[in-house]
């Protein structure tokens, strides 16, 4: 505990509202309290983001920068974020051969979509960003055991055939309802989940994103004070919550013309 402690705190990626950890590691003071009130483990809930390759291509402005790989034909994983942190750290460097073994499935269920980024570089980041800091829990706390987690949950939420089974497909002709598609989520992803679009370049709401509230023993539901969307942390994501009142649409996944599946 007070080696990862160290970790956390000795290593230069570090913020001002980190500043004054920082000072009382430099300075010498107690590792003990110095743990305790560090910022990185004091998160009560996390967001399992799941997203839809058809919509997400939508939210890249530049217009040959997605590619949906060939066998990709249903949601994907964005990551799994402790809430309220806002940048973890770059103190837990990450190999490709820490998560070998989930190499494959990695590769299906938790690809890059952006061309210019690996999908190693993409589970990197991920792991820079909310990894290194979900690990302080303990089924959690190494690469291996928090990506083996997030496929988990994966199987866990199969949110293509939940909608599916309530006759809610992708369709370039047919907007849905945020209510009817919340309603038949909320059985499986409790009912604080939030269903995300994006604005496409002929102004319609475009479905791309489903971000769902986990606590920390990962039991679905989590309470946290405000809405997920409100939180600062993910402010600097694009996407916002589909507006109530406008149908949106779940496009369908074009491999060809990814950011075009509509014509
Ligand atoms: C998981 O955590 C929540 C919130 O802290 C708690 O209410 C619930 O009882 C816990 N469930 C289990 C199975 O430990």
């Amino acid at each position: 505990m007070l080696l990862l402690s160290l970790l956390l705190l000795g290593l230069p990626d570090i913020t001002t509202t980190q500043e004054g950890h920082m000072k009382d590691y430099k300075y010498g003071y107690q590792g003990s309290e110095l743990y305790d009130k560090k910022p990185f483990c004091s998160w009560t809930c996390l967001l399992f983001t799941l997203q839809w390759p058809g919509g997400f291509c939508q939210s890249l402005n530049e217009e040959t920068l997605c590619t949906i790989p060939e066998s990709i034909d249903t949601w994907t994983i964005h990551g799994l974020w402790p809430l309220r942190v806002l940048s973890c750290c770059n103190c837990w460097p990450m190999f490709l051969s820490d998560v070998q073994e989930l190499q494959v499935e990695l590769t299906e269920r938790w690809p890059s979509l952006v061309k210019t980024k690996s999908s190693f570089h993409f589970w990197r980041d991920e792991w820079h960003r909310h990894g290194a800091c979900a690990a302080c829990v303990e089924g959690m706390n190494s690469p291996l055991r928090y990506f083996q987690i997030c496929l988990r949950l994966r199987g866990q939420f199969d949110v293509y055939r939940l909608l599916e089974d309530a006759g809610i497909t992708p369709s370039c002709e047919r907007p849905y309802k945020v209510a009817e598609v919340h309603s038949v989520l909320a059985l499986f992803l409790g009912d604080k989940h939030e269903i995300q679009c994006v604005t496409d370049d002929q102004g319609r709401e475009v479905w791309f994103q489903v971000k769902i509230p986990l606590s920390r023993n990962l039991t679905l539901g989590c309470d946290h004070h405000g809405d997920a969307g409100s939180d600062p942390g993910w402010s600097l994501s694009p996407g916002h919550p589909c507006p109530p009142q406008v149908p949106f649409y779940y496009y369908p996944i074009d491999h060809q013309h990814p950011q075009q599946p509509c014509g």
